[in-house]
């Protein structure tokens, strides 16, 4: 079992990257394989093309989806919402069903205006939404800041829990025969004819 995480930050090992990990930990601890990618400063230096990729040769292997972002000016980074667009339009089938969990870390506010663009991502794929005992967001300028939000870091901690818990029920379910529902033919219209 495995979960692919996205850093969204510009910075790889900034306050985004410190719940990524603490969520990673809880599910290595549950026996759930995790993988991080850094996409966020890749998604603008001319590197997306690469890093949309990368990651969704991983999520074919994967079985849950977890992204993060860093909360700039009240949005998700530019960068995470770049890379998303294109993500979801290459690896839309291969994410389809799987479950998934946004994350926001801000210094002050914003976390929850962050947090819907991130989640409809998911709610436009048919991908159960892990949620927390709270908004999922953690609060700190600093890595070592995001530490000290005791309930943001248990916040992390129980969606890695709630996340576990949904991959073994689902393998548990595939293995009792109850089958994953089938993609349906999609109906489009646009409001002109
Ligand atoms: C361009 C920019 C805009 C930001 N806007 C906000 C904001 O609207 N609200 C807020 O609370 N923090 C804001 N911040 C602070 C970051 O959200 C916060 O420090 C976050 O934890 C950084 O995560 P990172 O270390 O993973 O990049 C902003 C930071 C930057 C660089």
């Amino acid at each position: 079992m495995k979960v692919v995480l996205v850093n969204g930050s510009r910075r790889e090992k900034g306050c985004t990257f410190t719940a990524l990990e603490v969520i990673s930990k809880t599910l290595n601890e549950r026996g759930v394989e995790t993988q991080i990618f850094h996409v966020g400063e890749k998604a603008v230096n001319g590197e997306m093309n690469e890093v949309v990729k990368e990651v969704a040769d991983a999520i074919k292997g994967a079985d849950g989806f977890i992204v993060g972002s860093p909360v700039y000016y009240a949005s998700p980074s530019g960068e995470v919402v770049a890379f998303l667009d294109r993500l979801f339009g290459v690896a839309e089938a291969d994410l389809r069903f799987k479950p998934a969990a946004a994350i926001a870390s801000a210094r002050r506010a914003g976390t929850t205006a962050t947090l819907d663009v991130l989640n409809k991502y998911f709610l436009y794929n048919q991908m159960p939404v892990v949620s927390s005992r709270y908004w999922s967001m953690v609060h700190g300028n600093k890595p070592e800041e995001v530490l000290q939000d005791k309930e943001g870091v248990q916040i992390m901690e129980t969606i890695g829990k709630n996340m576990a818990w949904l991959l073994k029920s689902i393998e548990a379910g595939k293995a009792a025969g109850v089958p994953q529902p089938e993609a349906e033919q999609k109906v489009f219209t646009n409001f002109i004819r």
